[in-house]
């Protein structure tokens, strides 16, 4: 009987996984700013705890139901870069007693109500203003005539303890060459710094300007005035990074193992992993990435197979365009590097560590399908 897991299966390079922790945990401390990694991407306590170690000062989810998660593991300063409704204020109050927590407002009205279910219960949140800095998803506009007026009314409201301003550039994977890549961080960094002088000036505390992600993440050390980087995907890195430049494929730490299934013509091949594995995301990068992943055509290949192409993907199969001589026949096991590796984790209760010898470890995603 095989001990190896049966596929397809996520594999998790325990040496890249740790080298990635490190390295980012280096670029921010040489930055000299926080380091607070983004848990979206790794939903795994376990992952935290290893980059909590290195340094980082606490960490991030992107919803209530992960930072429960991440708090019954024990850890205990938690931000949520999300708009959260405070229809959620019973949750975050029962959170507060047993973590830092902070969230984001972006809007008068909720952040009132915020202020009038924290004042009722006689407790206090941590907020920050979310600013768009260009991906035009959420955030205050930084050049509303009324900015400043607003976020200084919403660090006056009571029970709220406004700790400064927050922002992604999420706008940096559609950067089309590293200029462009290095163009949007100083925006980023020019609309942040610029915002937290106007406030200062008008008498209001900014604590704290949060930035990250983690194509903007190697420019951290040229964002004056930022305190905190929130970068997520750097722990396993993906085909998206690699295209965009924020990683080599020997930095990505997270891989699939399939097997081909068929082989139904020569120049066809199929992977027992579809989109309930690699999702239906694209790659985005410098220059299109076509497929839904890259290809190793061995398990122990360094580079992907640049003539094997995931053409489409069904729910459970992958359909590969080969070439006519490929070796890929059934039974064949490749490893397949995702597109975007915080959607894959999402779809998997386990990853498996493997150490330097190939020995596996399940490493639980503790909070897999926690989108509440
Ligand atoms: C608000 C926020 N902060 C930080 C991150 C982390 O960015 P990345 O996934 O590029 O590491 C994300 C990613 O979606 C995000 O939405």
């Amino acid at each position: 009987m095989s001990l190896l897991p049966r596929t397809p299966y996520p594999i998790v390079s325990g040496s890249r996984l740790a080298a990635n922790i490190q390295r980012m945990q280096a670029l921010a401390t040489h930055a000299g700013v926080q380091l607070r990694p983004h848990t979206k991407t790794h939903k795994s306590p376990v992952i935290a705890l290893m980059q909590l170690d290195a340094g980082a000062s606490g960490v991030c989810c992107a919803k209530l139901s992960e930072a429960e998660i991440f708090a019954d593991a024990g850890i205990t300063d938690i931000r949520l870069p999300y708009p959260v409704n405070p229809s959620n204020a019973d949750r975050v109050l029962s959170l507060l007693d047993r973590v830092t927590l902070s969230i984001i407002v972006d809007d008068e009205a909720v952040a009132a109500e915020w202020s009038r279910a924290m004042t009722a219960a006689g407790r206090t949140l941590n907020v920050l203003v979310k600013v768009d800095v260009g991906f035009h998803r959420c955030g205050v506009n930084p050049d509303a005539s009324d900015v400043v007026g607003a976020i200084t009314r919403i660090a006056a409201l009571p029970g709220l303890s406004f700790r400064g301003l927050l922002s992604h550039a999420g706008q940096a994977y559609n950067a089309e060459s590293p200029y462009a890549l290095a163009a949007i961080t100083a925006r980023e960094t020019g609309i942040m710094t610029g915002l937290a002088t106007r406030l200062r000036t008008s008498g209001v505390a900014v604590e704290e300007i949060s930035v990250g992600s983690t194509p903007t993440a190697s420019f951290a050390p040229s964002q004056r005035g930022i305190t905190e980087m929130r970068p997520g995907n750097y722990v396993f890195l993906d085909r998206t990074q690699v295209g965009l430049a924020a990683a080599t494929y020997a930095n990505c730490a997270l891989t699939i193992v399939a097997t081909v299934v068929s082989r139904p013509a020569p120049d066809r091949a199929i992977l027992d992993c579809g989109s309930k594995t690699l999702t239906s995301d694209g790659a985005r990068g410098f220059t299109p990435l076509p497929g839904f992943g890259a290809v190793f055509v061995d398990l122990d290949s360094v580079e992907p197979d640049p003539t094997i192409v995931i053409d489409r993907v069904s729910e459970e199969h992958a359909v590969c365009r080969v070439p006519e001589d490929s070796p890929l026949r059934p039974g064949h096991r490749v490893r397949v590097l995702p597109n975007h590796a915080c959607t894959v984790t999402n779809l998997m209760d386990q990853l498996w560590l493997a150490d330097d010898q190939g020995a596996l470890t399940p490493l639980p995603v503790a909070a897999r399908g926690r989108i509440w």
